[in-house]
């Protein structure tokens, strides 16, 4: 193909040799050329030739204040402009684009090139754009890479076959993959092949040149240069020129979503033909497809942690509803944070009536100093937020274990990379404040934090849901014992039984090693055992002297079903059921109501039992005095195993002993 000449370019410099060069240079490709040597020839020329390039120093243009570069540009001709300087000044070749030149040259040129570039121009201007056509070989090769990239869906694995494709496609000898890191303003290595010239690469963005690695430019006399067009859009450049480079180089964006998010430079031996316009297409085809999948990979990454949240939150949310132990509560919370997110020390300071608590967990084992240091920077931040006044010194720190994650050894940590505080309350509930924090820089960090957030969030909701359900719990109970004083009034002989018994009761509990749980069972149950007797008439309960067959049988025998029966139905209260209803079970089976014996009968029951018996024994009633707590004890010994569960009583005489100094 030849130009006929009826391709026109104007060459403007001062130097007479060089304008002569490139005339020669391009007449041999039938190219018509005319000649500028000062500003005033090139622009009576440039406006009267029209051609369809105009290659002219930056020298001329400056003269002129690059007023024509404004006219080109105002005017809309269609001559495309090349601006030559005698350094590869790159203020120079950006200043030049900016103003509207689309291409510049260093000079001295290589004409081999010079003549290749210039001629593609004048492709383009003289006769249109030349469609890139693929061979089959490439269409075939580019199809299977595409369909490879369209289907992987890890961000990861996706660079990875993007930077392979890449180098196979272009037969490139060397190339690098820099991903561009926003906080550090620089470019990241992250896929490298060969031995890439990594020195010599500068990006120019419409806004100017940004030198994203900063030795790569200092060294080097001569940039690759990345060229994104005043529309913005990014286009790769080529770099042929620089004779003393040993590689043909190119460089590609890499976009996803909008973002610029990295640069891929391939770059091809000297000796070997420079890239073609096919590779170059072929090279932007990928990086585009690249750019499309990893932004749906980014989506799919981003819709699969949401339902993973999702997922954790609905999980935790269901694992707090029904629990009413705030202990519960909080190392449920614990259990779910740690699990999913990179948290080495969680801290909950536990604002109550009486001591205070810091509830901590660490990963790592911390010295006391540094928890402390944590308690008092979050008593800080709780006293701030609901301006209280919790003093540092009345909070108790207590360690929080987590079975699932063991502690590891010791990495003290005195400046975590991440902090959050959050205060939590319920409109009067002060309930206090959680401690959260990371060795480790967080990824995701606003995302992580609204998931902390909402943790916290359903926590709070379960910590005032314990709190109204221990008010509605005290308020029942104060009301039962304000019943089970009404139930002692009404039995005369029995003042302050309920009470008594209660307190036995639990000093047995807890000489048999009871967990709390069962001990707060057993004492409810100690000062509720009689509440039956509500129902029994006041003339049996406070008749002076023995009951006959039928009132002791008949009637004051139902007092413990009546009263398991008043416990049955309250939601807190059912524990105490069985309790109530067997504390007058023998051992042996010959209690009531039911005669169950040995095992059968709960051991809270058992308990419950001796505790009742020993306070009858030793209180003083209107038909005889207290026997006194050795005879008592004694009676109580002779019917071990009778009607008593012999480890219960082997119990209460080690307590016996260590409260009476009584040894049988
Ligand atoms: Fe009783
Ligand atoms: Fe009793």
């Amino acid at each position: 193909m030849t130009f006929q000449n009826n391709a026109f370019v104007l060459a403007a410099d001062s130097d007479e040799g060089i304008c002569k060069r490139i005339a020669d240079c391009l007449s041999s490709q039938h190219v018509k050329t005319a000649v500028a040597l000062n500003t005033q020839q090139l622009v009576e020329m440039l406006s009267t030739l029209d051609p369809h390039v105009a290659i002219i120093d930056y020298q001329l243009l400056k003269a002129d204040n690059f007023s024509l570069l404004e006219i080109i540009k105002k005017e809309k001709l269609k001559t495309q402009i090349v601006v030559t300087a005698d350094t590869a000044d790159v203020k120079i070749a950006v200043d030049a684009i900016k103003r509207g030149a689309v291409d510049f040259l260093a000079k001295p040129f290589d004409f081999t090139e010079f003549e290749s570039k210039i001629i593609d121009m004048l492709k383009t201007s003289v006769l249109g754009p030349v469609p890139e056509v693929f061979s089959d070989n490439e269409f075939s090769g580019l199809y299977n890479i595409l369909k490879k990239i369209s289907t992987t869906d890890n961000v990861d694995s996706l660079s990875t076959v993007v930077f392979d494709a890449m180098i196979s496609i272009s037969g490139a000898d060397a190339g690098i993959f820099h991903v561009y890191n926003k906080e550090k303003h620089a470019l990241v290595t992250t896929r490298e092949y060969g031995n890439p010239d990594k020195k010599k690469i500068q990006y120019i963005f419409s806004d100017g040149v940004h030198d994203l690695i900063e030795d790569f430019s200092a060294t080097s006399k001569h940039s690759a240069l990345l060229f994104y067009n005043n529309d913005g859009n990014a286009c790769a450049y080529c770099d042929t020129e620089d004779v003393n480079n040993v590689f043909h180089e190119i460089s590609v964006p890499i976009n996803i979503g909008g973002d610029r998010i990295g640069v891929i430079s391939l770059f091809r031996n000297r000796e070997k033909p420079g890239f073609s316009g096919s590779d170059l297409k072929m090279i932007e085809v990928v990086a585009s497809q690249a750019g499309a999948s990893a932004y749906h990979a980014g989506l799919y990454v981003s819709i699969n942690r949401k339902i993973e949240e999702l997922m954790l939150i609905s999980n935790f949310s269901e694992q707090l509803m029904g629990m009413v132990d705030k202990y519960d509560i909080i190392r449920t919370l614990y259990s779910a944070t740690v699990k999913y997110l990179p948290i080495d020390v969680i801290g909950f300071l536990v604002v109550q009536k009486r001591a205070h608590e810091f509830l901590y967990w660490v990963r790592n084992r911390k010295d006391n100093s540094r928890i402390e240091s944590i308690c008092s920077e979050v008593v800080d931040a709780y006293n701030k937020s609901y301006s209280m006044s919790v003093n540092v010194k009345r909070v108790l720190l207590r360690t929080v274990s987590l079975p699932e994650i063991p502690l590891t050894e010791c990495d003290t940590c005195s400046n975590p990379e991440f902090k959050h505080i959050l205060p939590v309350a319920w409109e009067d509930f002060r309930f206090g404040a959680f401690y959260f924090e990371s060795a480790r820089k967080l990824e995701n960090k606003a995302e992580n934090t609204a998931l902390l957030s909402n943790l916290v969030n359903q926590a709070r909701i379960a910590l005032t849901n314990s709190r109204l359900y221990s008010d509605i719990k005290e308020n029942y109970i104060r009301t039962i014992k304000a019943l089970a004083i009404a139930v002692d009034a009404k039995d005369t002989y029995t003042h302050g039984h309920s009470e008594n018994v209660m307190n036995i009761a639990e000093e047995i509990a807890r000489e048999m090693n009871l967990d709390e749980k069962n001990i707060g069972i057993i004492r409810d149950a100690g000062l509720l055992h009689d509440i039956g007797k509500i129902g029994i008439p006041g003339q049996i309960l406070n008749k002076p002297g023995p009951l006959t067959y039928e009132e002791f049988n008949g009637i004051m025998k139902t007092h413990s079903s009546l009263g398991a029966n008043i416990v049955r139905d309250v939601p807190f209260l059912q524990g105490l059921y069985k309790l109530i209803l067997h504390h007058h079970e023998h051992f042996d089976g010959s209690g009531y109501p039911d005669g169950i014996k040995g095992e059968q009968i709960p051991l809270g029951a058992r308990i419950l039992h001796v505790a009742d018996a020993f306070e009858a024994m030793t209180s003083n009633r209107p038909y005889r005095t207290s026997l006194g707590e050795v005879e008592a004890l004694r009676r109580l010994v002779s019917a071990k195993s009778t009607q008593f569960d012999p480890a219960v009583i082997d119990a209460f005489l080690r307590f016996a002993y260590r409260k009476y100094k009584i040894k049988l």
